[in-house]
């Protein structure tokens, strides 16, 4: 019968998050409505980035935010969307995010016990060009009483509640994990839903895939150098390495919890702390690769370790299969 083709029983995002939601001891429910505010957000962004084209939202929207981007109209729609969505989900008491400078402190009435740091819109250099984009977050617990202030959201990514991002490629895919395991949901565009696709998934050991935009090469640190040289040209009969950079995070990490391999967002001379920002983009994804078996370092310290000083800073970013994350470590040592 055709109802073969019709899972009955299906496993949702919105079902998943209500059992993940009940485990947990003394659950309000708050997170549930948080995480679903988000999903909301998403499908909403993922609509418009396939209409980008049609309804006139590509191109510039003529402003440049805090960390020097030129802000894109699809930037702004989608950094809208996740406010207005988070703030009516009365589970948040501040935000940050990329495109604004400061923290978005809830208003009074609408306050919840979470904080929530995200980039509504990651890799928003490709959109005209239509490569893959994507969201990113992070969920923490408040830690102030009364007012809420930015020591809520200069919190370690220790204390991640619940990460994950959005992948707005081929089909729209939803990573989460809220730290036990990772999840993959595929979004059913005629249900409006994000289906289970591939539960607790794995990071392989090792890969055969490096990714990093080498035209930053003439400003790399001799370590990073050397280690593509590795890659490339190995002295010890292994075979060298593909490469593959979309320039889009989202879709290299993505890519690189698939498929196995090392993504490297390293410091240079020109960028000394390298461009990603540790609060919405590298904390989020440091946690699903944990998450997912891998390792992820700044080439000095764990990110998740790393004490965050301001809102936008920046850190060195290497992430991956634990051997290659591992081996490029080996050349941290011998050449710094
Ligand atoms: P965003 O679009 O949110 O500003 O992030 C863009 C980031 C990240 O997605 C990507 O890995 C990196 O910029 C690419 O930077 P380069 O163009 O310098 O390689
Ligand atoms: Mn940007
Ligand atoms: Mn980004
Ligand atoms: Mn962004």
């Amino acid at each position: 019968s055709d109802q073969s083709a019709f899972e009955t029983d299906v496993w949702t995002l919105t079902r998943f998050v209500i059992e993940t939601g009940r485990q947990a001891k003394g659950a309000t429910g708050e997170l549930t409505q948080l995480i679903n505010a988000m999903l909301t957000a998403i499908k909403a962004i993922s609509s418009a980035v396939r209409k980008a084209g049609l309804a006139h939202l590509q191109g510039l929207a003529g402003a440049v935010n805090v960390t020097g981007d030129d802000v894109k109209k699809l930037d702004v729609l989608s950094n809208d969307l996740v406010i207005n969505m988070l703030r009516a989900s009365y589970s948040t008491c501040c935000m940050v995010s990329e495109e604004n400078k400061e923290l978005i402190v809830t208003p009074q009435e609408k306050r919840g016990k979470y904080v929530v740091c995200f980039d509504p819109l990651d890799g928003s250099s490709n959109i005209d060009c239509l490569a893959s984009i994507g969201t990113i977050f992070a969920i923490y617990k408040r830690i102030s009483e009364g007012e809420p202030t930015e020591k809520d959201a200069l919190q370690q990514g220790n204390n991640i509640v619940c990460a994950g991002y959005a992948l707005y490629g081929s089909a729209t895919l939803v990573a989460l994990s809220t730290g036990a395991g990772v999840n993959f949901f595929t979004l059913d565009p005629g249900v409006g839903e994000f289906i289970l696709t591939e539960r607790s998934v794995r990071i392989k050991p090792k890969g055969k895939i490096y990714s990093l935009n080498e035209g930053y090469a003439k400003y790399f640190h001799p370590s990073i150098n050397e280690y593509l040289k590795h890659k490339k040209y190995p002295e010890d009969g292994s075979s060298p390495y593909g490469a593959r950079y979309v320039g889009s995070m989202v879709s290299d990490i993505h890519r690189t919890i698939a498929y196995g391999g090392i993504f490297m967002y390293p410091a240079n001379e020109k960028s000394p702390k390298g461009k990603l920002r540790l609060l919405y983009e590298c904390n989020p994804i440091a946690f699903i690769i944990e998450q997912a078996g891998g390792l992820a370092t700044t080439g000095t310290q764990r990110i998740l370790d790393v004490q965050p000083e301001s809102l936008h800073q920046r850190v060195p970013f290497v992430v991956g299969s634990p051997d290659d994350v591992n081996e490029y470590l080996s050349f941290v040592k011998k050449f710094s």
